[in-house]
Parts: structure tokens; sequence; C-alpha cells
């Protein structure tokens, strides 16, 4: 019966979302449409009465989605990504939508406005299932931020993707790493991960961290100052698998907890996407065109580092085989925003309820058992 009324549920929302809501929120252009979003979502979060129709309309919870990633527990491993929350104003909304957790940011270590344009920053290319983002960081800055959330209690794990202000075009290492430390410093009580992002595709002095020699002097500093709390690098999409071995190598010594794979998809280094659509020329990708690219990073970290990291997976998930492709290949957590813009704020849930099946389907009792399983380790030589 239970499952009756949620198939109902979940067949009323896909469908009003998709012939009518989208249709309405794809008037505005991209950037609009996401402030307003956001403006409706914090609206309706911020009453009981509106987090009740929120939860009556999306959430969904089954014991066999619990999972503890780096002693953190989260009820299901379906979790926002870092780009839609950029100041961290929703945190009351995403338990409610049926997110395990949701990562916030990136934040900078000073305020940041972003690359020029505000208000065409973005740039949808549904053919592709994919948008086009050109934001560059826009985000309050690390005091602001961690002002107003100081006292503020979450009901899901959150996460803190910190990355370094977008500000000047020259690199300057020291500096840099005193950015990232300020966000850091900042956040200390709050939330419950960290994210180093260090493959932002749209900033000024492009990805320095990606190198091993920066990378290392930065993880040096924050092992300096590490509390208890788990900490992530985000990589990018598009390197080399030598590059990604030695930013894997990096993080190993300095005994990081994890990786998120992975950040936008550069359309020079990608061929999964409708050419035609593709009008303005910078930015990188979300969405369809990221999907494999994550899917094999995915598999190769998992390989690579033989299960002992942890690996959240981002990239096209827009339905539960996504989802589930990359926990058999290793990912412990699944992080999306691409799939909720075309699909509806319904498909975390439906993505969640797929889930359960398929873990039933293979045998397994929990997502743990599932992570990997379709990626066996070879095994080691004497
Ligand atoms: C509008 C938008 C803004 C984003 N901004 C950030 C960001 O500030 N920091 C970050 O680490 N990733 C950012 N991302 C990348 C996402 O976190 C994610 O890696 C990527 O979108 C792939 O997931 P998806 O296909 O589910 O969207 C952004 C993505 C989108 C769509």
């Amino acid at each position: 019966m239970k499952n009756l009324v949620l198939s109902i549920r979940g067949f009323i929302n896909r469908n009003l979302y998709r012939f009518i809501i989208k249709p309405l929120i794809f008037l505005w252009p991209p950037e609009i449409a996401h402030n307003k979003l956001k403006t409706f979502g914090k609206a309706m979060s911020s009453n009981v009465l509106g987090r009740s129709i929120l939860r009556i309309l999306f959430y969904y919870k089954h014991p066999s989605l619990e999972t503890v990633v780096d002693n953190v527990r989260y009820d299901n491993p379906i979790g926002l990504s870092a780009g839609f929350d950029k100041d961290g104003e929703l945190a009351n909304a995403y338990p409610q939508l049926g997110f395990g957790f949701a990562e916030f940011g990136s934040f900078t270590g000073e305020v940041c406005p972003g690359n020029p344009g505000v208000g065409r920053r973005l740039f949808r290319m549904p053919k592709s299932k994919s948008i086009l983002v050109w934001y560059g960081l826009n985000n309050q800055g690390a005091d602001k931020i961690s002002e107003r959330l100081k006292d503020k209690e979450f009901k899901i794990p959150i996460g803190v993707n910190a990355a370094k202000s977008n500000l000047t075009p020259e690199f300057v290492l020291e500096d840099s790493i005193a950015d990232y430390m300020k966000t850091l410093r900042a956040f200390k009580d709050i939330g419950h991960y960290f994210t180093i992002n260090i493959s932002c595709p749209n900033t000024q002095d492009s990805e320095p961290f990606a190198e091993k020699e920066n990378l290392g002097a930065l993880l040096e500093a924050i092992n300096a100052e590490r509390t208890e709390r788990p900490i992530y690098v985000k990589l990018a999409a598009d390197l080399e698998m030598n590059q990604v071995d030695d930013i894997l190598d990096v993080c190993m010594e300095y005994k990081i907890e994890g990786v998120v794979l992975a950040n936008l998809a550069k359309p020079e280094f990608n061929n999964e996407f409708v050419k035609e659509e593709l009008t303005f020329h910078k930015g990188a990708m979300s969405g369809l065109p990221l999907q494999r690219i994550a899917t094999s990073l995915v598999r190769h970290v998992y390989r690579y580092t033989r299960g002992e990291m942890t690996i959240i997976a981002v990239g096209g998930v827009f339905n539960a085989e996504d989802a589930y492709e990359k926990i058999t290949s290793g990912a412990n957590l699944i992080e999306m925003i691409t799939g909720m813009i075309y699909d509806g704020p319904q498909v975390m849930g439906e993505i969640n309820r797929g889930l359960v099946k398929l873990l039933e389907k293979d045998g397994f009792n929990s997502i743990a058992e599932a992570v990997g399983s379709r990626n066996p380790l070879p095994k080691l030589k004497d």
C-alpha cells in the first residue's frame, strides 16, 4: 500500500514538473531562474507549514539506505553538490526534499562577485542534459556566511566546500593557501566534512593546486590545523590519469580521507554534448556530458587506492541506475544538481527508492555492501 502511494506521488510530481513547472521556470534565463528557485525554497522552508508540504511531497526514508562514511552518519547516500547553494541559505529545505546531505559553497576567504555578466553566467543545454556554468565562485565570503550559520543546527550532514577567491589572475602560493585556511578556520565548528575544491574551471588563475608541489603545500597547512572532520579533495574531470594518480599519491601521503569526482567538464576536452548547444565559449558543463567521465574516474580511483579512500561521485546522475552504477564502481556517496534541475525535486526520493530495489535485487543489505561490488580489485602480487 505504502509503495503504491509513493508511486502515485512520484508520478504526479514528475509530470507536474515536466509539463507545467519546468516550462514556466525555463521561461526565465537560467541564472535568474536559479535565484528565484532559491528564494522560493528559502521562503517555503522558513516555516513549519512550508516544510511539512515539502516533506509530504518529496520525503523518503528506508533503513537500507543508511550509511556511515568516515564516522559521519547519513540517512541516504544522495546529496546536493556544491554550487547550487553558494551562500549556504537553504539548509532547512534539503532534508524535506529527501537529500541525505548537502554540500554548501564553494565558499572563498574573501567576498567574491564571480565572473562579469551577472544574470547571464549560466546556459541551458537541454538536448545534452547539461548546464554550461560560468559563475566564477560568486559567494558572500567565509566571514559573512560562517557568522550566519554558526549557531545553526543541521538536520542532515553538511559539507563545506572551500575554494580560493577568484579575484586576481596571478597565482601566489602563500596567499592562495591563506585564502583556503581562512575559510577552514571560519567553518571549523560548522558542518560535518570539508571539501577542498582545487578544480574550479572558471577561475582566473586556472587550477594550480592540481600540481603536486602546490597541493602538498596546501595539505600540509591544512593538516597543521586538522580536526576530526573528514577532508575530501575535489578533482577536475579532465585530468590526465597520471595527474590523477599524482593527486591521489599526495592525498594519501597527507592522510586525506577521500576525493570528490568530479567537477564540471570543459567542452574542449569533451565530445559528449550536442555541439550547436554550445553558444558561449567560456565555462564548463555539468550533467550528462560528465556522466561517463565521472564514473570512469570513480572506477580508476577505487582500484588505484584499493578502496581505501572515500569516493563521493558526482556528474550526470539522473536516476537510480546512474547512482547505483557509481556506487558499484566504488563510490560511497553520490552528489547531484543537474538531474534535479531537468527532472524535478522528486528525483532524489525516486533515486533513493530505486536504490532500495537495486540493493534488494543484488542481495545487499546496505549501501556499504554494494560499494565497489562491480569493480572487483585485482589480487596484489606477493
Ligand atoms: C550552477 C552550478 C554551479 C556550480 N558551482 C560549483 C562550485 O561553486 N564549486 C564546486 O565545487 N562545484 C560547482 N559545480 C559543480 C557541481 O558541484 C558538480 O560537480 C557538477 O555539476 C556535476 O554534477 P551534476 O551533473 O549532477 O550537476 C557547479 C555546478 C553547477 C551546475
